[in-house]
């Protein structure tokens, strides 16, 4: 199922709960992607970096080569959210008059650690890594953060176009309106000696600008929504462990990306374990068959792929590949 995927999509994203194997699971699909000869892009968008200690070496926040046909990142929230907080400021510094600057810089000193300004600046980066990443590589995996933080994000794109185009409503209306009172003063000339004619000019620029930012995250959000919807480019793959929590959690995960639109590809059942070693293991797996049967009930459609716990802990390139041949 992994491969079928990874070959017959462009975005593959990894979800699931925190230790299930997404990091491992994510890479291990990457580099068997890239060692069959397509160029791929390994994206992890958890803040707890762990394709660094997976793969031993210092991972940036642009794309950098692993290996042939492997390039790999780690986007950096902290780093995101200024940049982000820096973009915006200085449009507002652009659109707003000179003598709001010291509201603006206070406000955004304000909202930088307001609720849900991390998300936004992720998502705005998510957005600008998948339009760069489809046109670069021929695959573009994302390794995300637990659960919760994951289908919020696949929401986003849905209410931050929204959001925007309540915006853009809003701003058609205040035009049409001010259309309207100029309108009813016939000589223009009054309202120029009251204002300046240089004041109304700015203000229309400044309008103009305005429009052209929201419009242009209204198109970025709602290409980001399309391509994520779109089952023919992205698919969704959830990672478990076949114990009680994870299942139940699955069953809620996939409840809200279906909800949010987002085609999920299947189910990786990660470190299950293997039959004929033992009394203890053979309970174990007993165990774990019950829980997968609730899984199977409650997604019955879903594919599903069984990888087996390993003796030692996956770290670096040979065992991943050795992890990835059972795929
Ligand atoms: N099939 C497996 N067998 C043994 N250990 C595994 C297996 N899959 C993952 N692990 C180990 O489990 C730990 C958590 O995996 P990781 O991929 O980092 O999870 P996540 O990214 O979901 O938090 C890592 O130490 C990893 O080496
Ligand atoms: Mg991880």
């Amino acid at each position: 199922m992994l491969l079928e995927l990874a070959h017959a999509k462009n975005i593959l994203f990894f979800g699931g709960k925190g230790g299930v194997g997404k990091t491992t699971v994510s890479a291990a699909t990457a580099l068997v992607m890239a060692n069959a000869g397509r160029s791929v892009l390994l994206v992890s968008t958890d803040p707890a970096h762990n394709l660094g200690h997976l793969f031993g070496c210092s991972i940036g926040s642009k794309p950098m080569k692993l290996t042939a046909g492997l390039d790999v990142m780690e986007l950096d929230p902290a780093e995101t959210v200024k940049l982000h907080m820096e973009e915006i400021t200085s449009s507002l510094h652009r659109l707003m008059p000179v003598n709001m600057r010291s509201e603006v810089d206070k406000h955004m000193t304000l909202s930088k650690d307001a609720p849900g300004m991390q998300e936004a600046a992720i998502l705005e980066r998510i957005a600008e890594v998948v339009e760069e990443g489809v046109k670069e590589y021929d695959l573009v995996v994302f390794d995300t953060a637990p659960s919760g933080h994951t289908a919020r994000l696949m929401v986003l794109p849905e209410m931050m176009s929204a959001w925007t185009e309540g915006l853009i409503k809003r701003r058609e209306k205040a035009d049409k309106f001010a259309e309207i009172v100029r309108g009813m003063g016939s000589d223009s000339s009054m309202e120029d000696k009251i204002f300046g004619a240089d004041a109304k000019d700015a203000d229309k620029s400044r309008e103009l600008g305005i429009r052209q930012i929201l419009n242009r995250r209204r198109l970025r959000f709602t290409t980001l929504r399309d391509r994520l919807s779109d089952p023919e480019q992205t698919s969704f793959i959830i990672v478990l462990a076949a114990e009680r929590l994870p299942v139940l959690e699955t069953i809620e995960l996939y409840e809200q990306l279906q909800k949010a639109n987002v085609s999920i590809g299947g189910l990786v059942v990660n470190k299950r374990s293997p039959a004929g070693m033992g009394e203890f293991l053979e309970e174990r797996r007993l165990q774990e068959e019950l829980h997968l049967a609730t899984l199977t009930k409650a997604l019955p459609d879903l594919t599903r792929q069984d990888l087996y716990l390993t003796t030692q802990d996956i770290v670096g390139i040979q065992a991943l590949e050795k992890l990835a041949a059972t795929f």
